[in-house]
């Protein structure tokens, strides 16, 4: 291969990166189960499931053979006008893995489109109804994607202000916690008074970007609670907690009601191939019926509903009716519990908390916690001289390996967590 990271640089303008300062790329070559191989021979732990996407680790060969079975017998075709067997059998199936109430599901390409559709059907659900609702709620914190209506309905910061002129109103409220839950309650039902809002939207349980904040199904309970008195549309964004990244399969089955939509998709395809699923209740689709096309939702991508994620779906639902697939992720879950268990005096971390699969730690630093924090740099590089890829969240650090991590690697991730710390307690 000519020099990978000399052309990288002449070639490639990367994600999230400001390339003039940015060190040079990993350059990763291959992978297997939990780990990355790259050019110069080394090997890293992939223990943030590559963006949180890899649930069942690299080269699954069964998920491989089912995209190829499809691959030989569809490979792609236009959305519109025409179906085909493996897109109807994932949607009867992923509206049968969700918890009972949904039933249409719309494609799209990623995450943040997953976030666009949700959005849009939220606003043309009242429009075609005739009904003047206009305002979104959201939480303070959030992230739902990169494009204009997910940025819209996230926290409005460093990352996105060049483009703020261009984001539609939202009305945000704080992240709810114990000491503030029932403010943020009380602030929620002022709102929804005025019966002008369309829909409210939330990462249910984990805010991921926001550096893996959990709280307590409670106040989301008792938020969509609101929603439904108040006649507001509910979008639950799992792009990040679905599918056991929680513990259970999707964040909301751990809450009372659930919600009007949901958006899925990183770890939906086993995270390797990309899709984003829309998926609503029939009361929202038959809000879109009529003789009028223009009461229709017009939206469509050129790979909506393509086949070969279709069958990367399939592959994974399988993977999930397997016992030793849900006995992996219990023992993800039980080990992350140990470990704040054993650490939970350990003055160098702020906070320890779990959730399912998810482990976040915040380091004690000088600082408030923020994405800017200037450990950041020194923990990733820690971790990369272990052989671990991790990407802490500025002074947090958070543990979503794929479900294949086995108990010595696992071990080997908390090991450099330790090792981190005391580095910091001593500087
Ligand atoms: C909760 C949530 N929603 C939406 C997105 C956007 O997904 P994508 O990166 O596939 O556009 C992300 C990505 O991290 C996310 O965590």
């Amino acid at each position: 291969m000519k020099d990978l990271l000399a052309n990288d640089q002449d070639f490639v303008w990367h994600p999230f990166t400001q390339a003039f300062t940015a060190p040079i790329p990993l350059p990763v070559i291959s992978a297997k189960d939990a780990t990355l191989f790259t050019e110069d021979g080394k090997e890293y732990l992939d223990a943030n499931s590559s963006w949180w996407t890899v649930n069942h680790g690299h080269g699954n060969k069964y998920i491989a053979d089912k995209i190829y079975a499809q691959f030989m017998t569809l490979d792609h075709v236009i959305f519109a006008g025409v179906t085909h067997p493996i897109a109807v059998e994932i949607s009867e199936r992923i509206i049968r893995f969700l918890p009972p109430g949904f039933q249409k599901v719309f494609f799209s390409d990623n995450g943040s489109t997953s976030v666009e559709v949700a959005i849009k059907m939220v606003y043309q659900f009242w429009h075609n109804q005739g009904k003047k609702k206009k305002r979104f709620l959201a939480l303070e914190g959030a992230y739902h994607g990169d494009t204009f209506g997910a940025m819209s309905v996230g926290q409005r910061d460093y990352f996105n202000a060049p483009f703020e002129h261009l984001f539609f109103d939202v009305d945000f409220v704080p992240f709810p916690t114990e000491e503030n839950g029932e403010g943020v309650l009380e602030q929620i039902e002022e709102l929804f008074k005025t019966r002008e809002f369309a829909g409210f939207i939330f990462e249910p349980l984990v805010q991921g970007a926001a550096g893996m904040r959990i709280y307590d199904p409670k106040w989301l309970s008792g938020f969509i609670a609101l929603a439904k008195k108040y006649e507001v549309l509910t979008v639950a964004d799992e792009v990040m907690t679905g599918f056991y990244r929680t513990g259970t399969p999707f964040a909301i089955h751990q809450i009372e009601t659930i919600p009007d939509i949901i958006c899925l998709s990183k770890g939906v395809t086993g995270g390797i191939l990309p899709i984003g699923l829309t998926v609503a209740k029939q009361e929202i689709y038959d809000a879109f019926l009529d003789e009028e096309t223009a009461k229709a939702l017009l939206h469509g991508h050129s790979f909506t509903g393509n086949p070969l994620s279709c069958a990367a779906i399939s592959a994974s639902l399988d993977l999930f009716e397997k016992p030793e697939t849900l006995a992996a992720i219990q023992g993800i879950s039980d080990a992350h519990l140990q470990f704040i268990q054993a650490e939970k005096d350990n003055s160098a971390f702020r906070q320890l908390k779990s959730m399912g699969t998810i482990l976040s730690i915040e380091l004690e630093v000088d600082e408030a916690s923020s994405y800017f924090s200037s450990i950041r740099e020194r923990a990733y590089n820690h971790f990369l001289n272990d052989g671990i890829l991790l990407r802490p969240l500025g002074n947090v650090i958070f543990v979503n390996p794929p479900y294949c991590i086995t108990e010595e690697e696992l071990e080997k991730v908390y090991s450099s967590i330790r090792a981190f710390a005391r580095g910091v307690q001593f500087v």
